[in-house]
């Protein structure tokens, strides 16, 4: 049985369906990744699978209760939204405790989990009597991060979760993320960082415009879909195009005026091409290889950047 399944869903805005038939199923255990640009739908299809915005069509199921049922148990989901949904003006242990009101959790289990979680995620007492609206942006976000876990979900749904941090913060999030799956906990999040899906999940659907395009662990997707491994030759700039007539017959190729790129090499190849470059005596600043990327992977599905810089 699947932890989390949407199945089919699809959602019209106006004339734009900006979720057009879409289908994830979540393992029991697993960290699991939306991958997509702007404006793909993975807001839309979070809110839809948590029951904030309702879907024109198919199914979601939590362990394999569709969510309309009435024995569908809530506190089996946590979300940490994309905007916050904590209260700016008041403190951080007062939302944590108006999300453990919205729950139920008794109040023995509160105080339980509530020193866990502060202990979990670096929360002083001095951070949770401030208001909200006075934290730092990862202070704010562990804070959502303890208002969503105080039920204790054995789900957790989150949308973008480093955005906008910086990035040693984001490193940080990530460990907890991983010790949060460690526990037990199954993971949805969103991004639209290849590094974070390709170092967090165990596997990732790319979304663009509404629909899924591919679904798989991310080492698989980028064998499939990601191109062949090559070679970078870094080079000053008066060797380059006598490198590149060097290494022409192997699909060498001079890119973006800056370095030699040749297709289809890994290491194995690199004494090869060290020896060419050692007997025409063009010296070599940096030789490395290649290997695709989720951003590879997305461009050649797309012919776009996943990220519009
Ligand atoms: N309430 C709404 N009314 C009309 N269109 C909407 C509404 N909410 C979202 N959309 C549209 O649906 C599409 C998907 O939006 P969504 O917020 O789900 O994308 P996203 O993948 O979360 O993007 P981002 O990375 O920017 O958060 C967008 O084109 C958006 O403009
Ligand atoms: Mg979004």
């Amino acid at each position: 049985m699947y932890a989390l399944e949407a199945i089919e869903i699809i959602k019209v805005y106006g004339q734009t369906r900006v979720l057009d038939k879409v289908t994830i199923r979540v393992n029991a255990g697993e960290i699991y990744g939306l991958l997509g640009p702007n404006g793909a739908g993975k807001s839309t299809l979070m809110e839809i699978i948590l029951g904030l915005r309702r879907q024109d069509s198919g199914t979601v199921k939590i362990f394999g209760v569709e969510t309309r049922n009435r024995d569908f148990d809530k506190k089996l989901v946590g979300y940490v939204p994309q905007d916050h949904l904590l209260y700016e003006n008041l403190s951080g242990i007062d939302n944590i405790k108006y999300f453990a009101g919205l729950y139920g959790v008794p109040r023995k289990a509160f105080k339980e989990r509530l020193d866990s979680l502060k202990n979990f995620l670096e929360l002083d007492d001095n951070i949770l009597k401030k208001d909200v609206v006075k934290l730092s942006g990862g202070q704010r976000r562990r804070v959502a991060l303890a208002a969503s876990l105080i039920a204790d979900p054995k789900i957790i749904i989150m949308d973008e979760p480093t955005t906008g941090l910086d990035p040693n913060i984001r490193r940080d999030f990530w460990r907890l993320i991983t010790d949060l799956n460690k526990e037990g906990k199954t993971i949805l999040l969103s991004t639209h960082y290849m590094e974070e899906a390709d170092e967090l999940c165990d596997r990732v659907s790319i979304i663009d415009r509404g629909r899924i395009l591919v679904t798989g662990a991310p080492d698989d997707l980028k064998k499939q879909y990601g191109g062949e491994e090559s070679i970078i030759l870094r080079l000053k700039s008066r060797y380059l195009d006598h490198a590149q007539m060097l290494f022409e017959d192997m699909g060498g190729s001079i890119v973006a005026n800056e370095y030699i790129k040749i297709p289809g090499l890994n290491e194995v190849d690199i004494p090869r091409v060290k020896k060419s470059l050692d007997e025409t005596g063009i010296p070599v600043e940096g030789i490395e290889v290649r290997r695709p990327t989720l951003e590879d992977v997305f461009i050649n599905l797309t012919g776009r950047r996943l990220v519009e810089e």
